[in-house]
């Protein structure tokens, strides 16, 4: 049995010293949280050097946001995966709507950010999902699709079996709207068959987390659904007691 994953995406939320004490807070809630959940935080760049140690040495993981495609050089104001890796950074998130949307990050871009986590030895938790239009066209599992398509499947095997992916349908982010756990579980049948079409049995390990409005009221349905391994949760992850009641619904 795979540990459930409930991770914490921030977003550009919280001063320094407000995640300090977020931080202090999710730490002093985890012993209520059980064993086979795995935790992880993933706060602004500005924090991590500061907070990677405590909440590793927590039993926490550590995520970042986004990385840069590229590895190094001339970038002003980008922050690539080896300096991530280089301060204890264990995961990043890279595809999230937010960046395909306003920062126009295409299949191509993400593929090369996903490399780069890679080789920094970054576990990507690789973000996928639809907008409402393409919900209602009924086009969900021809757009996931693809965007496995651009940049999961290109990957080889070892790599993909470091690999997490996300479901966050677009809609459901921020919004208060949840999927149901109905609809959940058939996406992530969907995205499941997939990676097994490509990598075989491997993806049936392959940690695949619902996004979007998750809350503490929510979470316990949605992770009963048996291709559903956890939650990537935003706005619920910035107060200490939702994120700590969502762990525990895993
Ligand atoms: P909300 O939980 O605020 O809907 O955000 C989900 C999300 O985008 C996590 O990456």
């Amino acid at each position: 049995m795979q540990k459930k994953i409930v991770a914490g995406n921030w977003k550009m939320n919280t001063t320094f010293q407000e995640g300090e004490a977020l931080v202090k807070a999710i730490i002093a809630g985890k012993n209520e949280t059980p064993d086979d959940v795995l935790l992880i935080v993933a706060p602004p760049f500005t924090h991590l050097c500061c907070l990677t140690e405590p909440l590793r040495e927590a039993g926490i993981g550590v995520a970042a946001q986004n990385c840069a495609s590229e590895e190094k050089g001339a970038y002003t104001g980008e922050v690539s995966a080896k300096m991530l890796a280089s301060i204890g950074v264990e995961y990043c998130i890279i595809g999230h709507s937010e960046r395909r949307e306003y920062y126009g990050e295409t299949g191509e871009i993400l593929l090369k950010k996903v490399q780069q986590s890679l080789s920094a030895g970054l576990r990507p938790i690789f973000c996928v999902g639809e907008v409402l239009a393409e919900r209602e066209a009924n086009r969900h599992f021809e757009v996931v699709g693809q965007q496995l398509d651009e940049v999961i499947l290109k990957l080889t095997p070892a790599d993909f079996a470091k690999t997490i992916i996300a479901y966050e349908p677009v809609w459901a982010i921020g919004t208060g709207k949840t999927a149901s756990s109905e609809q959940a579980q058939e996406i992530h049948a969907h995205i499941r068959k997939v990676l097994v079409g490509k990598f075989g049995g491997a993806a049936n390990d392959t940690a695949i987390l619902y996004g979007g409005s998750c809350k503490p009221s929510n979470a316990k349905e949605l992770f009963a659904q048996p291709d559903v391994a956890g939650g990537l949760i935003g706005g619920a992850s910035l107060v200490a007691d939702d994120f700590i009641a969502i762990a525990k619904a895993g």
